[in-house]
């Protein structure tokens, strides 16, 4: 089981956003995705109720009950739980860090949303889980921004995801309609880079085990 954890102090990031469509890339693979969702604006839990049944399955949880609520998750064979946490709260998202495997940090690319980050990054380093930052919502070309943007999040202490979700307008069009983008526009770009940023964090997850069993041995 794969549970990621998606958490930025600043409002509006993108967390949401990134949140079902990560676990709807998830499911579109033939994992058993499901969104727990920690804040009280309970943004992905109306997303959950537009599709009705349809999954990922989007539950509530308050920040206490997370790691019940993952083990329930579990028990009924969830493989892939991806954790949607509120602005401007760190206990929320401290418990969300502690549970996951990968702690993803949705940013915006402009100067405001980076500086604002440092917040966030400050609390990740507090456990010692892999986190990227995921530029959301810049410019789909621009490759000196981002350049510069990868640099500025280094000097924070934490990497940048090799995978941006640059804005597309099919986000909006998709959440307002209750579906993925993958549902919405199923050869779209949006489509592309939502997909390939599931598989990378995939790897990266794998590839924190293997690391972590490594080490178990050689301390053998
Ligand atoms: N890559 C993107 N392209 C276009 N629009 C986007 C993208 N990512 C997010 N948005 C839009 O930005 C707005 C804020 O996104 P979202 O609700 O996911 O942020 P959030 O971090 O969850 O906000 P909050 O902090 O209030 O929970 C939404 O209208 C969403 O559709
Ligand atoms: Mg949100």
């Amino acid at each position: 089981m794969t549970i990621i954890a998606i958490v930025s102090q600043k409002g509006g990031s993108g967390k949401t956003t990134l949140s079902v469509n990560l676990a709807a890339a998830a499911e579109a693979t033939g994992a058993v995705g499901l969104i727990i969702d920690t804040d009280p604006q309970a943004t992905a839990s109306q997303w959950g109720a537009w599709r009705a049944d349809k999954a990922p399955e989007v539950i509530d949880s308050a920040p206490p009950r997370i790691q019940a609520k993952v083990d329930a998750a579990k028990a009924q064979g969830a493989t892939f739980i991806v954790i949607d946490t509120p602005p401007h709260a760190d206990s929320a998202a401290s418990r969300a860090v502690e549970v996951a495997d990968l702690v993803l940090i949705p940013c915006r690319p402009s100067a405001f949303d980076l500086a604002a980050i440092k917040t966030t990054v400050n609390l990740v380093r507090l456990f010692d889980k892999p986190a990227y930052v995921v530029f959301t919502a810049g410019p789909p070309h621009a490759p000196r921004m981002y350049e510069e943007a990868v640099e500025l999040v280094r000097g924070f202490g934490v990497e940048a995801c090799p995978h941006i979700l640059p804005d597309r307008a099919v986000y909006r069009h998709a959440s307002a309609a209750g579906a993925s983008v993958i549902e919405f526009e199923p050869e779209g770009k949006a489509t592309a880079e939502i997909t390939a940023l599931h598989m990378w964090a995939l790897r990266i997850v794998d590839g924190a085990h293997v690391n972590m069993s490594t080490t178990a041995h050689e301390g053998v």
